[in-house]
C-alpha cells in the first residue's frame, strides 16, 4: 500500500516503511491557504505582520513543508524519545524526512542566514490528531523571532539596547496578569549564557510585542462584531463606525510553559467568553541554537501562534473544516478584506445542516482470550482511528468521540465505543448516504486496525 515515491510541490521523494501520509493530506500540501488572497488565514497573517513591521522583521512565507527529522526535532533540542516524534503523531515520508509539525523547524536555519534583527514565518504545518471542530491534520502557524547582537549594541550593554527598543513600541490598555518572575521557574532556568538583566529585558520586549499583537487582533474582532450588529439593525456604515466603542480592557495572562528550544518559556492566554484561551507559545531562545548557527553573540526571543485558532476568534468561524471549503458562500464573505481591514465582519454561517450520530463498538486486536488473554492491546493509538475516519468519510465528519470503554473481567479483552457525528458543512446528507459512509468506515477499521466489531 505504500507508494515507492511521492511528489510534493513538484519534488519527488523516496518513501520507506516510515511512510504514513494518507492521500487526502498529501493533496492539501499544495493549497497554501496562508497565501490565498482574501482567505481568512491569509487575512489573519496580514494582521499579525502589521504588528511586526519590515524592515526590522523579514517575512518568509514560502518555505516548503517537507523538512528533515533533524530540522523539525534534533536542531531544536528535542530528546530522542520525545513523544512528538512518534509515527502516531507525525507524518513521515521516510525515516529522515517528514511534513513539518511546526514552523520552528526553520528556526536554526534562519538564526544562521537571517541578518540580526528579526523574522516572521507563515506556513502550513501537519499533525496527526483527533477529529473535532478545532482540529484538522493540516493547519497554519506563524512564528516570529527578534534578536540582538551583544557585540553590536552600544557599550556592549544588551539590556539597555533592548529596553530602548521596548520604549519605542506602542503602549496598549490591556489588563495583564503576570505573576511569574521569569528566571525562578522550575523547568525554565536562567541559561548559563544569560545574565538576569538580559532575560529581564528580552522577556519584557517579548511580552509587550506579543501583547500588542493580541490587542490588535481582539480590537479588530470587536470592531467587526459591533459594525455587523449596527449594520444589521439598519444603520449606515458611516453611522455604524461611530458606535464602535472605545476598547473595554481586554484581559490576558502569562503562564509558565515548557519548550525544548526556549528558556524561560511562556504561554499567553486571553479571557474570552468566560474561559482562559491559550493563544501562543514563546520564550527566550536557547543560546545553543544561536551558537550552532555560528552566531554565538545573538540573544533574543521567539514565538509561535496557530493561525486558524486566531482566525476562528477573529471571524467567529465555528468549525475548522470551513477553512478548506471552496464554497462561494464561504469565500465570498472575505473578498476585499485583505486590502481594507475595516471591511472585516464576522462570518455568517450558511444554514447549519442536521447532525447524524452513528456509533461503532469493537474489541481491540491483540486483546482476545485466544490471543493470550493478557488484554494488553499495546499498539492501539486513537489517532489511527481518527485517520481511518478522515480518510474514509473526509470532511463529512464533524467530530469523533470515545463514548464508552469496557474491559471484560474474565478474558481481559478491551472494547471501545466511538460516536461519529456525520454532518456536512455544505449540504444535508441523506440517510442512505450516511449509512453507506458509516458502513465503509466500519469496514476500513476492521481491515486496517484489525478490530473486531461487536
Ligand atoms: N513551535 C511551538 C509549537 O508549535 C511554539 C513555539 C515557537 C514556542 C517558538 C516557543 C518559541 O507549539
Amino acid at each position: 500500500r505504500i507508494p515507492k515515491t511521492v511528489e510534493i510541490n513538484g519534488k519527488t521523494y523516496h518513501t520507506d516503511s516510515w511512510f504514513n501520509i494518507p492521500s487526502n493530506v498529501l493533496s492539501l500540501t499544495s493549497r497554501k491557504l496562508h497565501l490565498q488572497k482574501d482567505h481568512p488565514v491569509s487575512i489573519t497573517r496580514k494582521i499579525v505582520e502589521s504588528v511586526f513591521p519590515a524592515p526590522t522583521y523579514r517575512y518568509y512565507n514560502t518555505f516548503d513543508p517537507v523538512v528533515s527529522t533533524y530540522e523539525n526535532f534534533d536542531s531544536l533540542g528535542f530528546p530522542p524519545d520525545h513523544p512528538g516524534r512518534a509515527r502516531t503523531d507525525t507524518y513521515y515520508i521516510n525515516k529522515s524526512t517528514l511534513l513539518r509539525t511546526h514552523t520552528s523547524a526553520h528556526e536554526a536555519e534562519l538564526f544562521r542566514t537571517n541578518p540580526t534583527g528579526g523574522y516572521l514565518i507563515s506556513a502550513d504545518v501537519y499533525r496527526r490528531d483527533e477529529v473535532d471542530r478545532s482540529h484538522y491534520p493540516v493547519f497554519h502557524q506563524m512564528e516570529g523571532a527578534r534578536y540582538w547582537d551583544r557585540n553590536k549594541v552600544p557599550d556592549g550593554n544588551l539590556p539597555a539596547a533592548v529596553l530602548k527598543d521596548l520604549d519605542r513600541l506602542p503602549k496598549h490598555n490591556m489588563t495583564v496578569q503576570d505573576e511569574n518572575p521569569p528566571f525562578h521557574m522550575k523547568r525554565n532556568p536562567l541559561q548559563p549564557h544569560h545574565g538576569p538583566w538580559d532575560v529581564e529585558a528580552v522577556g519584557a520586549h517579548l511580552k509587550r510585542s506579543l501583547e500588542l499583537m493580541v490587542c490588535e487582533i481582539f480590537t479588530r474582532a470587536r470592531k467587526a462584531a459591533v459594525m455587523a450588529e449596527a449594520e444589521n439593525s439598519g444603520l449606515s456604515t458611516i453611522l455604524a463606525s461611530c458606535v464602535v466603542p472605545e476598547n473595554e480592557p481586554l484581559e490576558v495572562r502569562w503562564v509558565e510553559a515548557y519548550f525544548p528550544f526556549t528558556s524561560p518559556s511562556w504561554e499567553l492566554e486571553v479571557y474570552y467568553q468566560g474561559d482562559w484561551l491559550e493563544i501562543l507559545g514563546c520564550g527566550v531562545s536557547q543560546q545553543s541554537l544561536h551558537i550552532n548557527a555560528g552566531k554565538p553573540d545573538q540573544v533574543g526571543w521567539a514565538f509561535g501562534i496557530g493561525l486558524e485558532r486566531v482566525a476562528m476568534l477573529l471571524f467567529q468561524i465555528p468549525d475548522i473544516r470551513l477553512f478548506w471549503s471552496q464554497d462561494e458562500r464561504f469565500l465570498s464573505q472575505f473578498r476585499g478584506v485583505e486590502d481594507n481591514l475595516d471591511k472585516l465582519r464576522p462570518f455568517e454561517p450558511f444554514s447549519k445542516h442536521p447532525a447524524c450520530y452513528k456509533d461503532v463498538s469493537f474489541w481491540l486486536k491483540g486483546s482476545s482470550a485466544a490471543g493470550g488473554g493478557t488484554g494488553g492491546a499495546t499498539d492501539w493509538h486513537e489517532n489511527d482511528l481518527m485517520e481511518v475516519v478522515r480518510d474514509t468519510a473526509g470532511d463529512c465528519v464533524e467530530d469523533v468521540r470515545l463514548v464508552d470503554q469496557f474491559t471484560h473481567p474474565k478474558t481481559g479483552r478491551r472494547s471501545l465505543c466511538y460516536r461519529i457525528n456525520y454532518r456536512s458543512l455544505e449540504r444535508t446528507l441523506t440517510n442512505a448516504e450516511t449509512n453507506e459512509m458509516h458502513q465503509r468506515v466500519v469496514e476500513e477499521l476492521v481491515k486496517r486496525l484489525g478490530v473486531e466489531i461487536r
